[in-house]
């Protein structure tokens, strides 16, 4: 028997598309990305997020400026566009179409406890203002869009930094309901954290964040990339002082890009009292030599936008060819459905479910009632006591064969019901006839 190859498995992650990739973006998600994407059993789906970018920008160029440095940044480490399905999130209509069924099982209360949501309401409250100041609802629908990105394509895995992990479970929470309400149709996503390298610190020691403007963009020119090294915190000891390697920016750049020798040895160095410039003068050399050689194409992709467009336009049709089927039947799945070509025994079905019906059943008082009901259960008709199941039984019968008219002959069997209620009933003993006649 032959062997089998390994099912393939899917890798999914978007970049928000609201400025320029940084050293932090690089080591936290496209090197790992790019890296996975080259094994043989895997199937990746890389995107621009230029949908979530929309939420904190509202600069048309900048969005359109970091989605042409985004892409060309992919390109530049590696992506092969040939392997992986790299698209524009916006190019794929039906992403915002899938956000729209999540939206509907997706409890509002789970969005209310969403991180970045809730990080925007505390600091309102801290500074007592309106806890929803400034907060628009794509913020808040935020986790929705992310979920429709990677249920769309049913990823296996979703490589995101530890910030995005709740993002990812609320993902997986939208998939179970769906599943549940309407079958089997998403794959249940899982987060894939790269531990030893999922945040870098930036230029004053915190994570490395464009929120926090300490920030090392991925392909500043060479120059500039070793002025911003040495702007790095360090501490105030003097060369020739060890150093500590535990809390030290410089270092922890260091290690995400050198392997273990690299790093011993300049660990050696620290505590050997190496100079911070000196030390900043390493770091600087190492990072450019893995860069310098993706900086040259970079530069080259980001002055020819047009043939990265046209990549783009390729990836959007690929990705398509797998969302449009897919979105047709979660459409159809939902009852969004051609009624011109409609499953018969489904729509009979569902009418038998919305017919009237009769109840009957037996009181403590020993007698024999019945009640008629419209197809929401609500009690149309309810009848006196009678002393034995046959006699309900024969006026109900009354009732199916003669419709409304018998409502007049058994008023003494039945409770009084006003003029609404003799309407209501007499459409509901309509369309009891009216289906007996159709025989179904
Ligand atoms: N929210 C992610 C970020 O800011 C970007 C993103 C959007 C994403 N959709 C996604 C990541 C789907 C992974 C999967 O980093």
């Amino acid at each position: 028997m032959a062997t089998s190859s390994p099912a393939p498995v899917r890798f999914l992650t978007g970049i928000t598309t609201s400025g320029t990739p940084h050293l932090g973006n690089y080591v936290g998600s496209v090197r790992h990305s790019v890296r996975f994407s080259r094994q043989a059993h895997v199937q990746s789906f890389y995107f621009l997020a230029d949908y979530h970018a929309l939420i904190k920008v509202d600069e048309p160029a900048r969005i359109q400026r970091s989605t042409l440095e985004i892409a060309a940044t992919w390109l530049a480490c590696g992506l092969d566009p040939e392997r992986v399905t790299f698209y524009r999130q916006s190019d794929i209509t039906e992403i915002p179409e899938l956000t729209w069924l999540l939206t509907c099982v997706t409890a509002k209360g789970v969005l209310n406890r969403a991180h970045a949501y809730k990080a925007s309401m505390d600091k309102n409250i801290a500074r007592g203002e309106d806890p929803d100041a400034d907060v628009n609802a794509g913020l808040f629908m935020y986790p929705v869009l992310m979920g429709a990105d990677i249920l769309m394509f049913n990823a296996h895995r979703v490589p995101v930094g530890r910030d995005q992990v709740q993002h990812i479970e609320m993902a997986r929470d939208m998939a179970q309901r769906f599943n549940h309400l309407y079958g089997e149709h998403f794959t249940l996503p899982e987060a894939e954290i790269d531990d030893a390298v999922a945040t870098l610190p930036g230029l004053d020691g915190r994570k490395m964040s464009k929120s926090y403007d300490n920030t090392i963009p991925l392909f500043t020119p060479r120059a500039q990339l070793q002025k911003l090294i040495a702007g790095i915190v360090t501490d105030s000891r003097a060369p020739g002082e060890p150093k500590d390697t535990e809390g030290s920016a410089l270092f922890q750049i260091y290690q995400a890009f050198a392997d273990g020798d690299e790093t011993a040895a300049l660990r050696r160095a620290y505590a050997d009292g190496i100079a911070w410039g000196d030390a900043k003068q390493l770091l600087f050399e190492r990072i450019d030599r893995e860069v310098a050689p993706m900086r040259e194409h970079y530069d080259a992709l980001l002055n020819d936008p047009a043939q990265i467009e046209g990549i783009l336009v390729a990836g959007a049709e690929k990705a398509r060819e797998l969302s449009r089927p897919f979105m047709a039947g979660l459409r159809h799945a939902v009852g969004l459905r051609n009624l011109g070509s409609q499953d018969k025994a489904a729509v009979r079905k569902a009418a038998k479910a919305a017919r009237p019906s009769f109840k009957q059943y037996r009181e403590k008082d020993g007698l024999f009632y019945f009640k008629l009901l419209d197809a929401n259960g609500t009690q149309l008709l309810q009848s006196v006591g009678f002393a034995s199941p046959q006699e309900a039984g024969r006026a109900i019968g009354t009732l199916r064969q003669q419709g409304a008219q018998a409502l007049t002959l058994l008023a003494a069997q039945l409770e009084p019901i006003d003029n609404e209620g003799v309407r209501a009933a007499t459409a509901a003993l309509q369309a009891l006839a009216a289906e007996a006649a159709s025989g179904s």
